[in-house]
């Protein structure tokens, strides 16, 4: 087993001693394979102790969120929207998007995120999908670093409005972006306007609610030239 993979299970039993994950192929991009919550030995109450932990640091990295789903999808059905770019997905999870990104052509990809555990996610799914990306925990580290993002990806990080103002500091940092979210459906960013949406569900699911498997692309035009 890679090293990557043990860490994660190591981490993810930190959180949920019994829970296993599974080698998931993605229902929308089926040449996509992620490793995800294995929900069959979950059919029973979290303890007190694990839902203290979970609220404490949520595992979003162990779930594939819709709009990661979506933003694939459109990626490999407009691939010249990656080919030869420096791409960075911000607040990657699993790596989906950035995965995408690396499978069609990306010169290069990193993958951000402020958890450390989804670094590690990121890491044993890109070796799942045999792509080589790059990997930073800091957004504003990482724009110091690099001067010329093309492309950044964003998907359902909108869960957190505390990353709403953040839009604009990303548009300020490369040449254009795109945004998938099932949560805001109607945002109003300078810069950034809807083009195209999908419906997918977050795997394993979660959602009880139909409005949050409806996605919509939002894109913006970075202010890097
Ligand atoms: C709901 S998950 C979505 C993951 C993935 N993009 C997908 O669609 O499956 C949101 C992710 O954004 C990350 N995140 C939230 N705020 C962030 C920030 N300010 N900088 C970097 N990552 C952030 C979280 O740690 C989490 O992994």
């Amino acid at each position: 087993m890679a090293n990557s993979l043990k860490d994660l299970i190591h981490r993810l039993h930190y959180s949920l001693p019994t829970a296993r994950l599974i080698e998931s192929a993605m229902p929308l991009t089926p040449w996509l394979k992620l490793w995800l919550l294995d929900d069959s030995n979950m059919d029973r109450p979290f303890s007190p102790e694990e839902v203290r932990v979970i609220w404490e640091a949520p595992p979003y990295w162990c779930f594939c969120w819709a709009s990661g789903q979506i933003m694939a999808q459109y990626i490999e059905q407009n691939p010249e929207v990656v080919k030869d770019k420096v791409v960075v997905d911000f607040g990657a999870g699993s790596g989906i998007a950035a995965i995408a990104a690396a499978k069609f052509g990306a010169k290069r990809v990193i993958a951000c995120d402020i958890d450390d555990d989804a670094i590690i996610s990121c890491k044993a799914n890109a070796e799942l999908n045999n792509i080589q990306i790059e990997y930073s925990s800091d957004f504003f580290e990482l724009i110091q670093q690099e001067n010329d993002i093309d492309l950044i990806l964003a998907a359902d990080v909108l869960y957190d409005r505390d990353n709403i103002p953040l839009l604009t500091e990303l548009r300020k940092n490369c040449k254009s972006i795109l945004m998938a979210d099932s949560r805001v459906k109607n945002l109003d960013v300078d810069g950034y306007s809807s083009f195209a949406e999908g419906h997918a569900e977050t795997l394993p699911p979660l959602e009880r609610f139909d409005e949050f498997k409806h996605v919509i692309i939002y894109a913006a035009n970075g202010l890097k030239d």
